[in-house]
């Protein structure tokens, strides 16, 4: 793994380039892309660069992580909206090459059909990734098998706890979502984990110097060939 520690805002531009190189050698790239606090600088880089022309999504393909279960069509925070005014409004990427998992249609065939549209679409080449504070990627909660695909899951406690920032109260969190899998997120040809503040210390530390082990999902990508895990001081605190 390839670890950059820097400034916040430092990592926001480093990863925007390796959006930027991507799409300049593929311009038709399949890009996985997370929801949460984390990538909104990102976001935000992503958008200035697109504005200024120096970089385009115009022929990219893009597939999201996960989405709640049981929030009505055109909740704020659903995660499809969440993207619609994040990033997809600010950028040039036709919407109709965007997805985000069904919140809706829960069956195993809708979870099936994702994976395979995502097979279709010639498979992700930069899977983006935050991290929760208990080493879930995606809502790939710990416990969730290595070799799971796009599945419904129970949120933790803890990452429900995490989210109702968002939400007036805890009751509004939904209590699941879709999400992709572990295997799902693996075979991406590229992985960017993002971690920020001191809250995902702990998390990145057992990821990075931990076990592999199945109790903190991102220590799976450990076993992955192409992965660049961006990190803050904060988040970094505990990495030496
Ligand atoms: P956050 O969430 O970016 O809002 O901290 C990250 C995650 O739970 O994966």
């Amino acid at each position: 793994m390839k670890i950059i520690i820097n400034t916040a805002e430092n990592i926001a531009r480093q990863a925007a380039a390796q959006y930027q190189e991507l799409l300049r050698g593929k311009p038709d790239a399949v890009l996985g892309l997370a929801t949460g606090s984390t990538p909104l600088a990102l976001y935000a880089e992503l958008a200035r660069l697109n504005q200024a022309g120096e970089i385009s999504f115009a022929r990219a393909t893009s597939f999201n992580l996960d989405e709640y279960i049981g929030l009505p069509k055109g909740h704020p925070e659903s995660y499809r909206c969440f993207m619609d005014r994040n990033l997809f409004s600010h950028i040039d990427i036709p919407l109709a090459r965007t997805h985000v998992p069904s919140g809706a249609d829960t069956s195993e065939s809708a979870a099936l059909a994702y994976e395979a549209e995502i097979e279709r679409a010639g498979g992700l080449d930069l899977q983006l990734l935050g991290i929760g504070d208990n080493g879930h990627i995606g809502f790939d909660e710990p416990g969730t098998p290595f070799g799971s695909c796009t599945h419904c899951t129970a949120l933790a406690a803890s990452t429900r706890e995490a989210n109702k920032r968002f939400f007036s109260s805890l009751d509004e969190v939904p209590t699941h979502a879709v999400t992709m899998g572990i295997r799902t997120v693996m075979n991406a040809r590229a992985i960017i984990l993002i971690a920020l503040g001191p809250n995902k210390a702990e998390a990145l530390r057992a990821t990075v110097l931990g076990e592999v082990t199945e109790n903190v999902p991102a220590s799976v990508l450990q076993l992955h060939p192409n992965v660049t895990i961006y990190a803050d001081y904060e988040a970094a605190a505990l990495l030496n």
